[in-house]
């Protein structure tokens, strides 16, 4: 209890440091977007959906709560959790209700205030109705909205929470996609060793700067710096002949064939397996694949046609500077964690 109070007290000390900006309206439960100074404005502005601490606590609790599921047995944390930078745990493929797997890697979450699209393929474009895939898939959550609806609008304890947040006696859909993405949105790490290296508050060792100077060589081209992706889609040559055509699923573009989300490399030592269909299984399988693994296609990327081919003490320093991204305060954040229902 003691460590807890303490990470708090050390968390709060932290958030505190930054600086502040409130995107919403000043409500009375007034509740900060804290906006890292490194970062530029959010995508996600809170618009439609004024955020306030009662909100993103409600949207917390669902996020944890298998009450979202069918037969009330998979929540949104059991394929997102915490400690792996809310990716799924060490398994490839995530499994949802009755045990069915779906066919992509669940992807780390964090800073997605800041992202214009999602899903490996960029098939959902706005984090309000993100969840929708989630809650009615067959391979997730496997509910209806409308019974979803029914079953909150029957428990409560929901009752009493959106009231307090939202201020309705009826529970609608919408409400439910607000809190989510409440809590979704508030989901920030931005400080790593690399982001205090960059604020001049401490230095890389030898080998993370010389990864670091790699990197920005042979990386930072897509994993663009300080969110560690251009958000672009892009053909990597994991394979030539594509089980998963990607992008080009939403585009119906050939040219889009094979082509997936940059994903941000923040707490990318945590996110394991690797890639859209969790292929990879540490680091060094993904530094060895970058290097001379790539096969070539029609929609490969023109900046791996020839592979970045990088000697394995190259990779180990890429490897060592990409532990430079992992985020202590964001893995252990209390207010991230699952939490204890009254
Ligand atoms: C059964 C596992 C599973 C469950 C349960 C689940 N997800 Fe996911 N999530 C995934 C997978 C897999 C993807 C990637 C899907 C794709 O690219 O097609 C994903 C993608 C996402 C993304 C997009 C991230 C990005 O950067 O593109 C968000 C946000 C998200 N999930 C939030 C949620 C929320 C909120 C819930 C609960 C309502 C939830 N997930 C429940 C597996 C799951
Ligand atoms: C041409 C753009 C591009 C370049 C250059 C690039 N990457 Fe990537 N990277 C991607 C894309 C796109 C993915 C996702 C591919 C997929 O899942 O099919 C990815 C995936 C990854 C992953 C897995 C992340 C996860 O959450 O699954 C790691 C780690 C990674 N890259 C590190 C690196 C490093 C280190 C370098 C430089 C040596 C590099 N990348 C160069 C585009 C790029």
């Amino acid at each position: 209890m003691r460590k807890i109070l303490i990470l708090f007290a050390f968390t709060l000390f932290l958030v505190s440091c930054k600086k502040e900006v409130v995107i919403s309206p000043i409500t009375k439960d007034a509740f900060r977007f804290n906006q890292p100074e490194q970062f530029s404005s959010p995508h996600y502005n809170f618009e439609n959906n004024p955020l306030t601490e009662k909100g993103f606590e409600l949207g917390r609790y669902l996020f944890y709560d298998p009450i979202l599921s069918l037969d009330s047995s998979i929540s949104c944390s059991s394929c997102h959790a915490q400690a792996h930078g809310f990716a799924d745990h060490n398994i490839p493929l995530s499994k949802g209700v009755d045990k069915k797997f779906g066919t992509r890697n669940a992807p780390a979450l964090m800073n997605l205030a800041w992202s214009t699209s999602f899903m490996w393929d960029g098939g959902v474009n706005h984090i309000e109705v993100q969840p929708l895939v989630p809650l009615t898939s067959e391979h997730e959550l496997g509910e209806t909205m409308a019974n979803l609806v029914i079953k909150l609008n029957k428990n409560s304890f929901y009752k009493k929470k959106f009231k307090e947040a939202f201020g309705v006696e009826t529970i609608n859909d919408q409400k439910l996609l607000h809190a989510l993405a409440q809590f979704t949105s508030m989901l920030i790490s931005s400080n790593a060793k690399y982001d205090q290296v960059m604020a001049g508050k401490t230095s890389f060792t030898n080998q993370e700067q010389q990864g670091y100077e790699l990197f920005k060589a042979k990386c930072a081209n897509c994993h663009t710096e300080p969110l560690f992706t251009d958000y672009s889609y892009r053909n990597t040559g994991l394979e030539s002949n594509f089980k998963d055509i990607g992008r080009e699923k939403v585009t119906q573009d050939p040219a889009d064939r094979g082509k997936f989300k940059v994903p941000t490399l923040r707490n990318v030592e945590f996110t394991y397996p690797y890639m859209h269909d969790g292929r990879l299984f540490n680091l060094e399988q993904v530094l060895t694949f970058k290097s001379n693994g790539i096969q070539d296609s029609p929609t490969l990327d023109t900046s791996l046609k020839n592979g970045l081919n990088l000697s394995k003490e190259e990779q180990q320093a890429i490897i060592v500077f990409l532990k430079t991204l992992s985020d202590y305060t964001f893995i252990g954040n209390p207010m991230y964690a699952e939490p204890v229902i009254q």
